[in-house]
């Protein structure tokens, strides 16, 4: 996207940051046009209240800032919770997630402002370039997209740090950021610095939402998760909103260590790349949901859906949170959730989490069934036929 004069209004989503600040000025400089900004408060924990005045100050016509923590819990981290959605089996998707639904409501703010076009401030080297534009696309396939990181030619943060000097752009931080952060109610990711050797191990300092399992308390702390058809809705028998409940989790795992990862990804693009991540309350839901979905699913069922389950979390990984493919796997992950109502207990310790107990009204486990001892129920020389006939078409082998 270029020249002066394409698009008329751009809405920009911006954050209040150096790269968003520039990029705000850069949109009127270059394309000649009016830009409204937008911040979507997804949890990351800044101050959002001056922001409207400090995008007016950059040249922004007008600044909207939406609160989306309860929609970010509620309609996309409970439904990933529900399909075990976990990236490389490692990475719980706390950026991935929250990219579409900030793009969702870009699209409403744009049309509310009569914009032509939509920007955001992701390098032309992520998987978030992909996963707003393709949200854009399938929300919105009229409005204009541009990339200034793709297309200006400011190379660094120094290059930023200038031209926001000679345009008198108000920015607060100078000094140099050790890490790419990006922060929500799921999770605090870090990219890039010292990270970019793999071998190299992350400082404690860099940590926010979790303390060093070595800090942990001595004393172990127990958690009782409560979910109704797979999503979470009591907290220690209190009943909880979905922001609320996971502001309180992350608290309470956080403060024993609980959610600490560090990676090695593939990215869409085909990069591979280091990442840590703190996801401390998610990591004890995606556990708790395991162990009511234990005792609640039919095991077929359940295979079923673990086999959609690394599917799932490639299409949000990859960005296509809005399309055909994840309406059918996500379609069919609800329909297995429908008995997934029950609550588990989570013993949580120095940077370890275990499942100490799980029970639920509509339990599938039947102690009758499983017992060591004496029972009635079932008649063990059937197992005799059942394992003959399992074992009939194997072929002979010596060893
Ligand atoms: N690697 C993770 C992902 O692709 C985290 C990306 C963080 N984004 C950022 N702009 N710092 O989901």
């Amino acid at each position: 996207m270029s020249g002066k004069g394409s698009v008329s209004r751009v809405c920009l989503a911006y954050s209040g940051g150096l790269d968003t600040s520039v990029i705000l000025r850069w949109l009127i400089e270059h394309h000649g046009c009016e830009v409204v900004a937008y911040c979507a408060d997804v949890g990351q924990e800044e101050e959002l209240s001056g922001l409207p005045d400090k995008a007016k100050a950059t040249g922004a016509v007008d600044c909207v800032v939406r609160d989306l923590r309860e929609e970010f819990v509620r309609d996309y981290v409970y439904p990933s919770v529900r399909g075990n959605a976990v990236y490389e089996g490692t990475y719980l998707l706390g950026t991935a997630l929250a990219r579409p639904l900030i793009a969702k409501h870009q699209i409403d703010v744009a049309r509310e402002t009569g914009c032509d076009a939509v920007a955001h401030g992701a390098t032309g080297k992520g998987n978030d370039q992909v996963r707003f534009e393709l949200a854009y696309r399938a929300l919105a396939p009229e409005l204009a997209v541009i990339a200034p990181w793709r297309d200006w030619d400011l190379r660094s943060r120094t290059d930023c740090m200038a031209y926001a000097q000679k345009h008198g752009i108000p920015v607060t931080a100078t000094v140099k950021k050790p890490y790419s952060i990006d922060r929500n109610l799921l999770h605090i990711s870090f990219e890039g610095g010292i990270l970019e050797d793999p071998w190299r191990a992350p400082e404690e300092a860099m940590f926010v939402m979790t303390v060093s399992p070595e800090d942990a308390p001595d004393a172990p702390a127990e958690v009782v998760i409560s979910f109704e058809r797979g999503t979470p809705v009591a907290l220690d028998g209190e009943s909880l909103g979905a922001a609320a409940l996971l502001t309180r989790l992350n608290r309470i795992a956080g403060a024993h260590g609980v959610g600490r990862v560090d990676m090695v990804e593939n990215r869409f693009v085909g990069i591979k790349s280091r990442g840590v991540y703190e996801t401390p309350g998610g990591t004890v839901l995606h556990a708790a949901h395991r162990a009511v979905e234990s005792i609640t699913l039919d095991r077929e069922v359940m295979h079923e859906r673990d086999r959609l389950a690394p599917r799932f979390a490639e299409l949000i990984y990859n960005g296509f949170w809005f399309s055909p493919e994840m309406d059918f796997v996500r379609a069919a992950i609800e329909r297995s959730q429908e008995n997934v109502t029950g609550e588990a207990r989570i013993r949580l310790f120095k940077g370890g989490l275990q499942v100490t107990g799980r029970r639920s009204p509509v339990s599938l486990y039947d102690a009758e069934l499983s017992t060591f001892e004496e029972d009635t129920t079932y008649d063990q020389s059937d197992a005799t036929g059942f394992i003959r006939l399992q074992g009939l078409r194997l072929p002979r082998r010596e060893r």
